[in-house]
């Protein structure tokens, strides 16, 4: 099929898509991203990626002012050149092109990068699987709060996890548990949830908020606060959250099994009530 990609205001065939070699986001990473799930043709959370996205560009001072209308027109015409269902869209902003220097020039020009994928979720249905993770030191730096495709021990995290068969890397920082290499990363012991709270150590996950509504409709106890390794191993269930993996069951970390190994009834539920927030979502619509 031919691909389609939008590079700098323009859709263009995807073997076609080019950046400048002096391009800031591949010198130097200094550039931000979304991950935005498709359901059913259907963006979701637009407004939340928006915000983040946001807040994003302003810590790290890119000029670039969104415009939530224009990106969502932008993304309704990749999904339908591209003709997905299901999937992703990938979006990410660079400061700019600049002759190589480590200080940023303050009026550059941005870049901007947007495609899809198509994907196959993990849904909650006969075919919802758990997977394994493994456990890797958080060496990253004090700013995880900020989406930044500077993501290189992610990726060394993610790497590993991948050698050793598992789905996930668990990220370990003193003795705590923050997050994951990409999702964020949830307990349930004697059916109190326990999750990282939001602070500089982790990225706020857009899932993670979503669940974060439907938990307080159900009478179920959601705790924001640090759990150890220890409390992980020992828990009753084990998810991690993201755009790309929505909840996804943990059964294995590192060689420990987790409870009996079997997907727990609070998993499923809460995945299932996540799965039916997307299809209560509204239908995009061109503005
Ligand atoms: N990753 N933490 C990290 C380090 C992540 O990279 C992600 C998402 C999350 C979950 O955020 P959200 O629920 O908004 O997707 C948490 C994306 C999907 C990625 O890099 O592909």
């Amino acid at each position: 099929m031919h691909r389609i990609a939008f590079v700098n205001d323009k859709f263009i065939s995807f073997r076609k898509a080019r950046i400048s070699i002096e391009d800031r986001g591949l010198q130097f990473a200094d550039s931000v991203y979304e991950v935005i799930v498709v359901i059913n043709k259907k963006i979701i959370d637009l407004d939340y990626h928006v915000s983040r996205l946001k807040f994003s560009l302003s810590e790290l001072s890119i000029n670039y002012k969104i415009n939530k209308k224009k990106l969502n027109n932008i993304f309704i015409r990749l999904l339908n050149n591209n003709s997905i269902k299901n999937g992703i869209i990938y979006l990410q902003i660079t400061r700019g092109v600049q002759s190589r220097e480590h200080a940023y020039k303050t009026k550059l020009k941005p870049t901007i990068i947007s495609y899809t994928q198509k994907k196959k979720f993990n849904l909650p249905d006969k075919n919802f699987k758990a997977y394994k993770a493994v456990t890797y030191p958080d060496i990253r730096w004090s700013r995880r709060d900020i989406k930044t495709t500077s993501l290189l021990p992610n990726i060394l995290a993610a790497s590993y996890a991948k050698k050793k068969g598992a789905y996930e890397a668990i990220f370990i920082k003193d003795n705590k548990i923050t997050e994951a290499a990409h999702s964020n990363v949830w307990i349930i012991k004697d059916n109190v949830i326990i999750t990282h709270p939001v602070n500089n150590d982790i990225l706020r996950g857009i899932t993670r908020t979503v669940i974060k509504k439907i938990v307080e409709d159900e009478k179920v106890v959601l705790k924001e606060k640090k759990f150890s390794l220890e409390q992980l191993l020992k828990a009753d269930e084990v998810f991690i959250t993201s755009s790309g993996s929505l909840i996804t069951p943990i059964n294995k970390v590192n060689n420990k099994i987790i409870k009996n190994g079997k997907i727990g009834i609070l998993t499923k539920k809460l995945a299932k009530l996540l799965f039916q927030n997307y299809k209560n979502q509204k239908i995009n619509e061109i503005n």
